[in-house]
């Protein structure tokens, strides 16, 4: 148990929200996250209403646990798979498009809690004034495409200074440390995308898989130019996907086969923005391999379960060991009001190393964030 204003307001055990990843999010995975404690992210883009009933009743059968939906406003046709979604999700999310007043309302007429993911504290503050009640704010180390230009941690600062409803940290969020920062610093929630690719309940192709286990911070790289079918966006991948892509002669460089049909097939083209799955057949290494900078964690095939374990254990852990030394930080009189305003226990060290002193040197005590 982690409590945070995420977790009261949605619901759930943990401060963790998967990504909503187009191929990757499907029922099994979705599920898997759920049961762990955190709030599994189905992908509704690209299907029919009749096709998002069908992957809402699959992930109804596995868990009652609260769980979400995201969307692509990009590839947003039919705003009736919003209404199917927000009447079972607890969470229908948007990405990619100026926040929208009119599909945030869709949401909660149905009673769902509408979200959207931005790149900047302007589209934050946009995303507020539609009503969405939370946010994430991806930095530019994320997997997958990009939406801002700047890094998590001066990001959140700037989102957490200009909205009031709880924010979640995305973008290169692969390690309890990571979660661990992110949360201290004001973060509701962590958003994770990359180390649920490399869970055994995702259907990501097991060569994907492979070059992710490999693969460093470093060998990943924003580029425009896996862009048929979805131009003009930045996305992270890994650079061995660009350099085989590169070498490619030919147009057609594989199939995607039908999630509930394998055996209607479509041609795959060098370039295309589509995720390799256990589905897709042909050149899977020239094809976009989305990856964060969190990848330097995917060290080997787990368990949804067991990413979740690892990742709240090691906060948890770190937390802890910030709240015993929190008690011993000490500051100047002169931000003493700003530590109070900020809903920090203020008090006079005790400390023997750090007596207090006419100038008024005081020890500081962070209000609990979270209880474990
Ligand atoms: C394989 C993959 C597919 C993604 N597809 C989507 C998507 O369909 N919708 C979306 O909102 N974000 C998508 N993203 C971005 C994530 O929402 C999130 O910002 C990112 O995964 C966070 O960074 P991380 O991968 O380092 O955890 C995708 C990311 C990855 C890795």
């Amino acid at each position: 148990m982690m409590q945070t204003r995420f977790t009261r307001l949605v619901g759930c055990e943990l401060p963790i929200q998967m990504a909503g990843m187009g191929g990757i999010a499907i029922p099994p995975l979705v599920v898997a996250v759920c049961r762990a404690g955190g709030l599994g992210m189905l992908a509704g883009t690209g299907s029919s209403p009749e096709t998002m009933q069908r992957l809402l009743d699959d992930v109804r059968a596995g868990t009652d646990r609260p769980f979400g939906v995201n969307f692509l406003m990009p590839y947003l046709r039919e705003t009736a798979c919003v209404d199917a979604a927000a009447a079972v999700a607890r969470v229908v999310e948007f990405f990619y498009g100026a926040p929208d007043a009119h599909l945030v309302e869709r949401v909660h007429a149905a009673g769902a809690l509408a979200c959207w993911q931005v790149g900047s504290a302007d589209e934050a503050q946009a995303a507020e004034r539609t009503g969405c009640d939370l946010i994430v704010a991806q930095g530019v180390e994320a997997g997958g495409h990009i939406r801002g230009q700047i890094g998590l941690l001066t990001l959140l600062d700037q989102v957490l200074r200009r909205v009031r409803v709880p924010v979640i940290a995305a973008g290169g969020v692969g390690s309890g440390r990571a979660m661990a920062t992110a949360l201290a610093g004001g973060a509701a929630a962590v958003r994770v995308g990359t180390r649920f690719v490399a869970a055994l309940e995702s259907p990501a192709h097991p060569l994907y898989v492979e070059h992710l286990v490999e693969a460093r911070a470093q060998d990943t790289e924003v580029t425009h130019a896996f862009d048929l079918g979805w131009p003009d966006a930045p996305h992270r991948v890994l650079r061995s996907s660009l350099d085989a892509a590169r070498g490619v002669a030919d147009d057609v460089i594989g199939a995607d086969h039908d999630y509930f049909d394998p055996r209607r097939r479509s041609p795959i083209r060098r370039w295309q923005v589509l995720t390799p799955t256990v589905l897709t057949t042909g050149t899977i290494a020239a094809m976009p391999l989305w990856a964060g900078e969190s990848v330097d964690f995917v060290t080997r095939r787990q368990s949804a379960a067991d990413i979740v374990r690892e990742l709240v254990d090691e906060a948890a852990q770190l937390l802890r060991e910030h709240r015993m030394a929190g008690s011993a930080v000490v500051i100047q009189g002169g931000s003493l009001h700003d530590a109070a305003a900020a809903g920090m226990r203020v008090g006079r060290a005790s400390h023997p190393a750090h007596p207090p002193d006419a100038s008024s040197t005081v020890a500081v005590t962070r209000s609990a964030w979270c209880s474990t």
